[in-house]
């Protein structure tokens, strides 16, 4: 694991974004494997930035977006479909038709996940995976648990997940209890993954995650074992190692 130290949240977002940046220079019909969550929206800031200034190109740019909520439609704001489109999709050249999330208003689970599946299987596989860190070890929505998912599946959200999103929505009874993610197999499937994480509050996780045991109950302790991960944070999340 290579670990990039940041002096704040936006030298984070910029080194991120060169990372990024350099994969779609270097394979301008990458598929990159997108997260939502408040840690990667200065990422894409710098990648719109980078665009504007005919830096980068994502005219053949193949997206697939970590996890869907179920239940939500695409114009929904709370949507992750109207998040990526506000922070990145509409303000560069990426092709919509090459944007790929979760159905969330598939209504029928299976189906929703297997055509999901599909989807990764038919862009030949995700190049390089952006990842956020749940303070509870997620990634994507794969929350604390006895086992680590394979594929794409529907989960009924850990308790602090809908309590940390319950500030973006009306009420609690608004946020979505369920929501459709990439399964622990599908994420280590990518060839390389990039992990961002900002703020004294990821530092304990951040030490239990990557120096720890590796154990379902911390989700992302199993990118431990992949060959190529990356996790660039700012110093107040590497102040615990
Ligand atoms: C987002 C996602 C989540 C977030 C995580 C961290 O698509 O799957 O795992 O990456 O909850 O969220 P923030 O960045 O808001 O702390």
């Amino acid at each position: 694991m290579r670990f990039i130290k940041a002096s704040n949240y936006e030298d984070m977002s910029r080194k991120a974004a060169n990372i990024i940046g350099a994969q779609i220079i270097l394979k301008p019909d990458s598929v990159l494997g997108l997260a939502t969550g408040s840690t990667p929206i200065g990422t894409y800031a710098n990648l719109v930035k980078d665009y504007e200034n005919g830096d980068l190109d994502f005219a053949k740019i193949i997206s697939v977006n970590l996890d869907e909520y179920k239940g939500l439609t695409r114009d929904n704001d709370q949507s992750y479909y109207y998040f990526m489109n506000h922070h990145l999709f509409r303000h560069v050249n990426i092709d919509a038709n090459n944007t790929h999330l979760a159905d969330g208003t598939e209504a029928d689970a299976d189906k929703a996940c297997a055509q999901f599946e599909q989807i990764i299987k038919a862009t030949g596989g995700v190049d390089l995976q952006l990842l956020g860190l749940g303070h509870n070890g997620h990634i994507g929505f794969n929350e604390p648990s006895d086992v680590f998912m394979d594929k794409t599946f529907c989960v009924t959200l850990d308790e602090m997940t809908i309590k940390a999103n319950q500030r973006f929505f009306a009420s609690y009874e608004d946020v979505p209890k369920q929501a459709y993610t990439m399964g622990i197999g599908t994420i280590m499937a990518a060839k390389k993954i990039l992990i961002v994480v900002s703020g004294e509050d990821k530092s304990s996780i951040i030490k239990e995650a990557f120096f720890g045991s590796v154990t379902p109950k911390v989700q992302a302790s199993i990118l431990q074992f992949h060959p190529d991960v990356t996790i660039v944070g700012d110093e107040a999340a590497f102040s615990k190692i």
